[in-house]
């Protein structure tokens, strides 16, 4: 069975116009069991592009936002699997907005929550960030609440729905990006521009990012938080792999200085969290929640529990630049 399989039947993806969303789609429709995938977004624009690129007769466009319940609830009747990608997710727009992010990534997960309990859904995965964790700004705030709002619907409703969150770190060429900015700025200022060369961060592609939520999907039992054991790298790395690739012996690193709420270094699993973290294989990491442990004794009695103090993109294994540049080359950022 492939990653994909474990998903059939008719599904939700809020928020699937977004990066995410795009792999999510396209690794979904590989699998004959996808009767429906339900698209639920609030640009019209977006949605005719995905449905000409996609032109399959399986996705429906809906325009709908998170912050409505009832266009939620709508979109949602009759679904099996519900994907929550929507969400506000610039740092930088959730700081200037700080509300605007309160509504769309902890209203709209709380009306996620809710509608999918009255909807009878089977699993709700929720997509959470790296900057959910000992959080800094606003947007990782929002995230934060949004994970608990999911681990916690878990315990505090009765229902047969599966909420489950997958925690992820910067995902390459995903919209907002720095790999596609970085690759504007050599070919039109020849020139990059970095915040601090010593920041680092996880990076993963989209399509481990979108095998992390079906390996979550195969193994939740409810109320767990999915990590993968991801690489991590310097900015300053980053920068100069880009300027090997696309750049050339002119190409200046122009260093600005941090943003305001931007972090050295993320984590991905906090010290707090690691008495409740398990390794999966060597891939994953699973945490689970602080109640109702003995639900997990298939994970306590075949997993590890994790020896790290935390899991932190200081400490994680370093994506080597060969690595790097072979993913930088099978992306596309047109
Ligand atoms: N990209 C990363 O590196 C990364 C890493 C870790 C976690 N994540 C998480 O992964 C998820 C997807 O990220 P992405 O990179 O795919 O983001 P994206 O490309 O910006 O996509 C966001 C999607 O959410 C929709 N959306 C925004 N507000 C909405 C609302 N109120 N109601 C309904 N839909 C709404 C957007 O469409 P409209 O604007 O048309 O509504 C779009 O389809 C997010 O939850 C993000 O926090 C991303």
């Amino acid at each position: 069975m492939s990653e994909v399989d474990v998903v059939a039947g008719r599904v939700l993806v809020t928020g699937g116009t977004g990066s995410w969303g795009h792999e999510l789609c396209k690794q979904l429709l590989t699998h004959a069991d996808i009767d429906e995938i339900i698209i639920l977004s609030r640009n019209e624009h977006k949605q005719v592009e995905m449905q000409r690129e996609f032109d399959n007769p399986k996705l429906t466009f809906v325009i709908g936002d998170v912050r409505d319940k009832e266009s939620l609830k709508k979109a949602m009747y009759g679904v099996d699997y519900v994907f929550h990608l929507a969400a506000l997710k610039h740092v930088p727009v959730c700081e200037q907005n700080s509300w605007q992010s309160v509504e769309t990534n902890i209203i709209g997960t709380h009306n996620v929550v809710m509608c999918a309990i009255d909807c009878h859904v089977k699993y709700v995965v929720d997509v959470s960030t790296d900057k959910a964790v000992e959080p800094h700004n606003i947007y990782g705030i929002t995230k934060a609440c949004g994970e608990k709002l999911i681990t916690n619907a878990q315990h505090n409703y009765k229902s047969n729905t599966k909420f489950v969150c997958i925690r992820g770190g910067n995902v390459m060429g995903t919209n907002g990006s720095v790999l596609p900015l970085f690759k504007k700025q050599i070919s039109q200022f020849n020139k990059v521009t970095v915040t601090d060369p010593n920041m680092t961060r996880f990076l993963m592609s989209t399509k481990e990012a979108i095998n992390l939520i079906f390996e979550a999907v195969k193994i939740a039992k409810g109320g767990e938080t999915f990590v993968m054991r991801m690489p991590a790298i310097s900015v300053e790395q980053i920068a100069k792999t880009m300027i090997q690739k696309y750049g050339n012996k002119n190409t200046v690193i122009d260093v600005i200085g941090a943003r305001p709420a931007e972090k050295m270094h993320e984590v991905l699993v906090s010290r707090s969290e690691i008495p409740r973290t398990y390794e999966l294989n060597e891939r994953y990491f699973v945490i689970i929640p602080e109640y109702g442990e003995e639900r997990f004794s298939d994970i306590l009695k075949s997993s590890k529990k994790t020896e790290l103090t935390e899991f932190s993109s200081h400490n994680a294994p370093v994506l080597t630049n060969e690595v790097f540049l072979k993913q930088i080359e099978k992306e596309d950022w047109s």
